[in-house]
C-alpha cells in the first residue's frame, strides 16, 4: 500500500512495486476515474485523509492483510506558513498531515502486516539541511525520521525505514513558473554529482530495496544525487 501513490514520488513507488509483481493499493484523498487517469487502472484505489485518523483507520479496515506500507503523502508545499505567522494553524495542519498522518498510517497498518513486512516513510533533505522559512517541514521531517527509528524497535521484527529524497521532478514543483522550474533543473544538472534532477523512479528503486532487503531496518536512505556534497542550489 502506498499512501500518496496516485501522484509524484508515491506513483514512482507504486509503479516500481507493480513492475516487480506486487498487487498495489494507492491511497489519497481522491479517487480518480479511468477516463482522467488511465495510468491508475492497474492499481486499487482507496480514499483516506492523513489529517483524519478515523479515515485512516477506516481505510485499513477495508483492505485486510498487506505486506508493505509506504507513506509518501504530505500536505501541499507551502501550506505550513512561516514561523512568525499570526497563528499556528499552518504548522499544526502540516504536523497533523505529515507527522501524525505517518504515525496513524503505521499505527493502523502494523496489525495487518504479514511476517517479513515493512513500513517506509518519506522525508526530505530539509531534515538535515534546514532553510529559513521551512521550520515546519524541517521539524516534521526530523520527527518522522525519529519515529521511524523508534518503530524499528517497537514493531520489530517488522522493518521500518525512511527515504530522504533530494529534488525530485514531480508536480510538487508546479507552483514555480515554467522558466524558474527549468532553471532549477539546469542548476541541479550543473551542480550535483549525478548531473541531473531526480525522478520518481529513483525513489521507487530505493523503496523496492527497502521493502525487499530483509536485513535493513531503522535506517534513513538518502536519495539525493549527492546534493549534500555541494553548496545549496536554492
Ligand atoms: N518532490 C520533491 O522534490 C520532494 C523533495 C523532498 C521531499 N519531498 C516530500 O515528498 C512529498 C511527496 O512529494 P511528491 O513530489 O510526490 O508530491 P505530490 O505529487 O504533490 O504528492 C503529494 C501526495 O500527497 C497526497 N496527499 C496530500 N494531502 C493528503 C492528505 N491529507 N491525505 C492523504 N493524501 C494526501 C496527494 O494526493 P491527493 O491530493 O489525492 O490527496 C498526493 O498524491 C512532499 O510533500 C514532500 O514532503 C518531495
Amino acid at each position: 500500500m502506498v499512501i500518496g501513490g496516485k501522484t509524484g514520488i508515491g506513483l514512482g513507488v507504486a509503479e516500481a512495486a507493480r513492475a516487480s509483481g506486487a498487487s498495489v493499493i494507492v491511497a489519497s484523498r481522491r479517487t480518480e476515474t479511468a477516463e482522467t487517469r488511465p495510468d491508475l487502472v492497474p492499481f486499487t484505489q482507496v480514499e483516506l485523509d492523513l489529517r483524519d485518523e478515523s479515515s485512516v483507520r477506516a481505510a485499513f479496515q477495508t483492505i485486510g492483510a498487506l505486506d508493505h506500507l509506504v507513506v509518501t503523502a504530505s500536505p501541499d508545499l507551502g501550506s505550513w506558513g512561516t514561523f512568525m505567522d499570526d497563528d499556528m494553524r499552518g504548522v499544526r495542519g502540516y504536523m497533523e498531515g505529515k507527522f501524525l498522518g505517518s504515525w496513524a498510517s503505521a499505527r493502523h497498518a502494523a496489525p495487518l502486516l504479514r511476517a517479513g513486512g515493512s513500513i517506509t516513510f518519506l522525508t526530505g533533505g530539509l531534515a538535515v539541511r534546514p532553510k529559513a522559512g521551512f521550520a515546519a517541514a524541517t521539524s516534521a521531517f526530523a520527527a518522522v525520521e525519529a519515529l521511524s527509528a523508534s518503530l524499528a524497535l517497537e514493531l520489530a521484527p517488522t522493518r521500518v525505514n525512511t527515504i530522504r529524497p533530494g529534488f525530485i521532478d514531480t508536480d510538487m514543483w508546479r507552483f514555480l513558473p515554467t522558466e524558474q522550474r527549468e532553471g532549477l533543473r539546469q542548476k541541479i544538472a550543473a551542480a550535483f554529482p549525478v548531473r541531473r534532477i531526480g525522478q520518481a523512479a529513483d525513489i521507487g528503486h530505493a523503496a523496492l530495496f527497502l521493502m525487499t532487503n530483509p536485513y535493513v531496518t531503522g535506517t534513513v536512505v538518502e536519495v539525493s544525487g549527492g546534493e549534500t556534497l555541494v553548496p545549496s542550489v536554492s
